[in-house]
């Protein structure tokens, strides 16, 4: 497996484990599974509500000796209620604790957007401070505090478009390592990531698969599907391979790192083979053609004009 090497020599594994919509029900199994299975990276968020049964399971692989803390990379996410100073930190000490590990290798800031503290889902303006109220250097600055503490030992950003990071950029020097969006071929960013390469910042790809499981909320009638994709279908039967593994190669392949969610073992498997498969720059070429930027998770769930915050600011388009 091959690695995103980090700017004091960290390495993280390519292919990780998606949590988000993992049942609590199911994903301690899964984690344990998964880590039988060889995967050294699983991607967490208190938001999927499933943190405090993937740390029983992290205790109980560590207990068994399936791995050991230093051969495993675990990334967790800020939940927008915390964007204040004094509230990262103890954001993050309360994931430590639901995980049971004594340190992060990555915690990213989930939004560019902030809510009052407790908020879990905004329900009417009052829900929300605006960007001017908690700047995101802001909460940059406690990031940066909580790694010079040990508490993770890499720091980044989801679901920022380039004007996110440019912005942060200009006020805080040194920013994000990494940046994690929603990658797939309905949704290729080019634009986005050519940024992040040239300004020395990772991405992961959420969603690669197009979370068909996600909630109908976030479903519309005429949403594309990259697993049922022509050009990946044919491409996929030639080559002897699964629609889902086509897909996750094609990240591999973009230099980037990619997180399939899957609670089933043998998908599970199917999915972490897929960085054995090589692809030709024919098969990029076709694959590039799908794009429609086209979004999943579109962000209009925090469309909050009153505070400043809408579809088209977040995505700067
Ligand atoms: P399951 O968990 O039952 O395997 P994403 O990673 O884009 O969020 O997509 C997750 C969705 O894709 C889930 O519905 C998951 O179902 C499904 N999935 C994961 N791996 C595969 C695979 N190899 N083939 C088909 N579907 C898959």
């Amino acid at each position: 497996m091959k690695n995103l090497t980090f700017q004091n020599g960290n390495r993280m594994p390519v292919i990780g484990l998606g949590t988000w919509k993992s049942s609590p029900r199911v994903i301690k199994t899964t984690i344990i599974e998964a880590l039988k299975i060889g995967y050294r990276h699983v991607d967490c968020a208190p938001i999927y509500g499933n943190e405090k049964e993937i740390g029983e399971a992290f205790k109980e692989c560590f207990e068994n000796q399936i791995l050991t803390r230093d051969e495993l990379w675990v990334t967790s996410k800020l939940w927008n209620d915390s964007h204040r100073e004094e509230d990262v930190r103890p954001a993050l000490e309360s994931t430590l604790s639901d995980l049971q590990l004594d340190y992060l290798d990555l915690y990213l800031i989930h939004w560019p957007v902030a809510f009052k503290r407790g908020i879990h889902l905004p329900k009417n303006p009052e829900s929300y401070y605006s960007l001017n109220e908690v700047p995101l250097a802001e909460t940059w600055k406690a990031m940066q505090s909580a790694q010079q503490a040990g508490l993770t030992r890499h720091i980044g950003t989801s679901n920022f478009s380039i004007n996110r990071l440019q912005d942060l950029k200009k006020t805080v020097g040194q920013g994000p390592e990494l940046n994690q969006v929603e990658l797939h071929p309905y949704l290729q960013q080019e634009s986005l990531l050519k940024y992040c390469r040239e300004n020395g910042i990772h991405t992961t790809a959420y969603s690669p698969l197009g979370s068909m499981d996600r909630h109908r909320s976030m479903k519309k009638d005429n949403d594309p599907v990259p697993l049922k994709n022509e050009i990946i279908l044919k491409m996929a039967l030639k080559k002897d391979i699964s629609p889902a593994q086509l897909l996750i190669s094609w990240q591999l392949h973009r230099g980037i790192s990619v997180i399939p969610k899957s609670t089933n073992p043998g998908r599970l498997q199917q999915n972490f083979d897929a960085h054995k498969i090589v692809l030709s720059a024919r098969d990029m070429d076709e694959i590039r053609s799908i794009d429609q930027h086209r979004r999943i998770v579109d962000g209009s769930f925090f469309d909050c004009r009153e505070k400043g915050y809408s579809m088209t600011k977040l995505w700067d388009e």
